[in-house]
């Protein structure tokens, strides 16, 4: 008896070390490095390039590289993510030193689909990976990050470095998030003469409104995102830049819970200015208002949200918990 006990303590014992171990391994582990692939491309930079793509970054990068105080993209502290520790937005001026001026197209598209830096870095979670948008959107961003935009003029303002948290580490390590497989395939656009395919491309593949409407950032299904938990009924906790808790909300059809009341224009409203049907309020960051997408766009957008199924999710319009 006295020696089963003593077997059991000194397991006991080694569990504790061993996870200690582990425990100060992750902690003092920074995140790692991955093989890199070289993608040979060079960006034409044509008229229409560089306005599709300034109008895809107002959009999709400036929420998180811009800066107020520079006026440029010059990267800021992401306030609104406090558990994956002190995390900075890099900047992405086209400065040669501070921003990513030495940065080649390739190296760029490579990033922007994978999360890998031209050296093998990882960024992980804090910087969405845009792996289904079409090449032609992709060489739009790469066209608009080489323009004459006052957004991306060299400017030599240094970012913080990140200090991802133990959180983050533990993550990765663990494999629970890992850079993306970059496309083995060229990827097109859609058909936009049809309504919703062009809607579904925009909803899912190009701003991807799912990752945020489905129920966890933790349980989308990136590489296909119709099997996303919650798929478009909310309930994604995220934060406001003040850190405060926001629900995403349910934009299903769902007749008690969803959007179904909702007409094409007050929907078009809604994601254009942020103005709700029921008024009291506008819609509060992250949702931020899409004033750059042309009805046309909002319109296949909720013209594609009718065929997704509808899912009943109260959720809470909240700001606080
Ligand atoms: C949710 C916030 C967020 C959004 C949206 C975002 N980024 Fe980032 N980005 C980050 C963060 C955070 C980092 C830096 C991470 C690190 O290295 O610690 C980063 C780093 C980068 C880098 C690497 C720069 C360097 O020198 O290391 C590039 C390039 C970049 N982003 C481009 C883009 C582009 C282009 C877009 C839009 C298509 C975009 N980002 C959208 C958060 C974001
Ligand atoms: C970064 C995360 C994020 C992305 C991306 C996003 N949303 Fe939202 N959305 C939210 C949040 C959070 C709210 C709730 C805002 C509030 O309560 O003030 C919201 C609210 C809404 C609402 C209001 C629903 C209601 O019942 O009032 C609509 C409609 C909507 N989003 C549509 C879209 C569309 C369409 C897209 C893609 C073009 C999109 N969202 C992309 C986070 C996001």
């Amino acid at each position: 008896m006295r020696k089963a006990l003593k077997i059991l303590l000194i397991i006991i014992v080694i569990i504790i070390i061993l996870a200690g171990t582990a425990a100060s391994y992750i902690a003092l582990r920074s995140i790692p490095k991955y093989d890199v692939q070289k993608i040979d491309v060079k960006v034409e930079l044509t008229p229409q390039r560089i306005q599709t793509g300034t109008k895809l970054a107002s959009m999709l990068c400036r929420t998180c590289h811009y800066s107020e105080d520079t006026k440029k993209f010059t990267g800021r502290e992401l306030t609104e993510a406090p558990q994956f520790g002190k995390i900075y937005t890099a900047n992405i001026t086209q400065d040669t030193i501070a921003g990513i001026g030495k940065w080649t197209d390739g190296d760029l598209i490579y990033f922007i689909r994978t999360g890998l830096k031209p050296d093998g870095q990882y960024v992980p979670f804090y910087m969405p990976k845009l792996i289904h948008i079409s090449d032609e959107d992709l060489y739009s961003i790469v066209a608009f990050l080489r323009s004459d935009n006052s957004w991306v003029k060299a400017d030599n303002t240094r970012q913080s470095e990140s200090k991802p948290s133990f959180l983050t580490k533990f993550l990765v390590t663990i494999g629970a998030a890992k850079p993306f497989a970059y496309p083995k395939a060229p990827l097109m656009g859609p058909d936009t003469t049809s309504q919703v395919k062009w809607g579904q491309y925009i909803a899912l593949y190009q701003l991807e409104c799912y990752a945020c409407h489905s129920k966890d950032f933790a349980k989308n299904d990136y590489y296909n995102p119709e099997k996303s938990p919650g798929f478009f009924a909310g309930g994604n906790k995220m934060f406001t830049q003040e850190g405060k808790m926001i629900n995403s909300l349910n934009i299903t059809n769902d007749k008690t819970t969803g959007i179904s009341s909702w007409t094409e224009e007050q929907f078009v409203k809604a994601v254009k200015s942020g103005i709700v049907p029921t008024g009291e309020q506008t819609l509060r960051y992250p949702m931020i208002p899409y004033s750059n997408l042309s009805d046309e766009e909002v319109k296949a957008i909720y013209a594609y949200l009718q065929t997704v199924p509808p899912i009943t999710n109260k959720v809470e319009r909240k700001f606080d918990q």
